[in-house]
């Protein structure tokens, strides 16, 4: 998918060049092939499970269309990913509206619209049985439970300790769910968890579960009919090695864990799952073109993209492998620190790598970059966002224009009196 001829970095049979020819740069390239490779990696190793695509890794329409002409589901957080996913044909019976702080605007069109909610608290619980009587409708829900599992991952995209702002706390879980009974137009079918974002461990995903199946085993008592327990996403995968998820290693023992569990209910619930990082992290670099090299304190490399278009190393200090596009078998002679064009010293893509000499008009590749990156992209500088491109063996398609300074004013308003 991503290799290298007469030291050239392509991407599937596309020589990275011809796609700068076309969006310039900086340009998200996604290889359509890693991408499918990805999905029948997870098919195969997940059979047992429904999936939920995790939107907010990637919105890109063109892969949202991938992932639902395969089958998957959705997990959705906003009106924006629910629009998103209702255009780019997933089933709604399989989308999952989740979010902590849901407004009355997005709730009513997600009742509309014939989806299902993650509920975060009783609040907005009796706000969806409100809503959803007045549209005449009936909902079906899950509650997020909050498990109170510690999972090594970075702070801020932990989510399954006691501390954290999402779910109900799993001691109050079942009252919500006899709330849930009593209240109107609202149908509890599942149980919802997420414990957190590249996680390599297995062992807090089976706990999780296992707690859920307690959980679970104790609604059967309520008269609870459970359709599925959804145990979100956060399969981790390997940003300093080869950019895989070991797929494998999380769902053997998910799934002997749901088959002991299963033993312990009367319904047979399904299990979901909603990867985002695993499934398009590796399906995607991001090629950024070299504006000035210096020798200061260290060798700083000036690119063309920085937090603007790939916050992960600057907000969650993370490593994304680099490599220069155009001198792929040149051998790594010295230390460069690669930083982009944002007035912020905490715009460094990456730190300290062992790189070929680099020069202005070089490119450099930054690998990983499929999830959390143009998704988590802003305007920042008054930098108009990239283009995407997805390639498809010998031939690309931009997905996605790449935006104009006319966007960065698009919707500004000056008022009279400054005419
Ligand atoms: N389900 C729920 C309810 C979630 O909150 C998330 C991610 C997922 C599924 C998908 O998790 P994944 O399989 O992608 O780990 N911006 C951060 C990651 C934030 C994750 C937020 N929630 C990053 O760049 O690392």
């Amino acid at each position: 998918m991503f290799s290298s001829k007469d030291g050239r970095l392509l991407i599937e049979e596309v020589d990275f060049e011809e796609i700068v020819e076309k969006t310039g740069t900086p340009v998200y390239i996604t290889s359509r092939k890693k991408l499918e490779e990805n999905i029948r990696l997870f098919q195969e190793s997940f059979g047992f499970a429904r999936m939920l695509y995790a939107v907010k890794a990637n919105n890109n329409l063109t892969i949202m269309k991938i992932f639902a002409r395969n089958g998957f589901g959705a997990d959705v957080f906003s009106l924006g990913e629910l629009y998103l996913a209702l255009l780019a044909g997933f089933d709604r019976n399989f989308i999952l509206f989740n979010g902590n702080s849901k407004s009355d605007e997005e709730i009513e069109a997600g009742i509309k619209a014939g989806v299902k909610f993650s509920v975060d608290s009783l609040d907005e619980l009796y706000t969806i049985s409100e809503i959803a009587q007045n549209c005449g409708r009936e909902v079906k829900i899950a509650f997020r439970v909050n498990p109170d599992i510690s999972a090594e991952t970075h702070p801020k995209i932990a989510t399954g300790l006691k501390t954290s702002k999402f779910g109900i706390p799993a001691e109050q879980i079942l009252e919500a769910y006899e709330a849930a009974v009593q209240a109107g137009a609202v149908v509890p079918v599942g149980i919802h968890c997420h414990i957190g974002s590249q996680i390599r461990d297995v062992e807090p995903f089976v706990h999780e579960l296992e707690k859920m199946f307690e959980i679970a085993a104790e609604l059967e008592k309520l008269g609870v009919r459970l359709e599925f327990l959804d145990m979100g996403g956060g399969f981790g995968i390997d940003y300093e090695g080869d950019g895989e998820c070991r797929v494998e290693k999380f769902s053997q023992p998910i799934k002997k864990t749901l088959e002991n569990g299963l033993q312990m209910l009367k319904s047979k619930p399904e299990l979901w799952i909603e990867p985002g990082r695993s499934l398009v992290a590796n399906t995607t670099i991001l090629l950024t073109r070299v504006n000035a090299v210096k020798k200061a304190y260290k060798n700083f490399v000036a690119v063309d993209a920085g937090f603007n278009l790939l916050i992960r190393p600057a907000m969650y200090d993370s490593y994304h492998r680099v490599v220069v596009a155009n001198k792929m078998e040149k051998p790594a002679e010295e230390l460069y620190t690669i930083a982009g064009p944002i007035c912020e010293s905490g715009d460094i893509l990456a730190k300290d790598r062992k790189l070929p000499k680099v020069k202005r008009g070089d490119y450099i590749a930054v690998f990983d970059a499929g999830a959390y990156g143009f998704a988590m992209s802003s305007q920042y500088n008054g930098r108009p966002r990239c283009a995407e491109v997805l390639v498809d063996g010998g031939l690309f398609h931009i997905t996605r224009e790449k935006e104009t300074v006319g966007d960065l004013i698009a919707r500004q308003r000056i008022p009279e009196e400054l005419f």
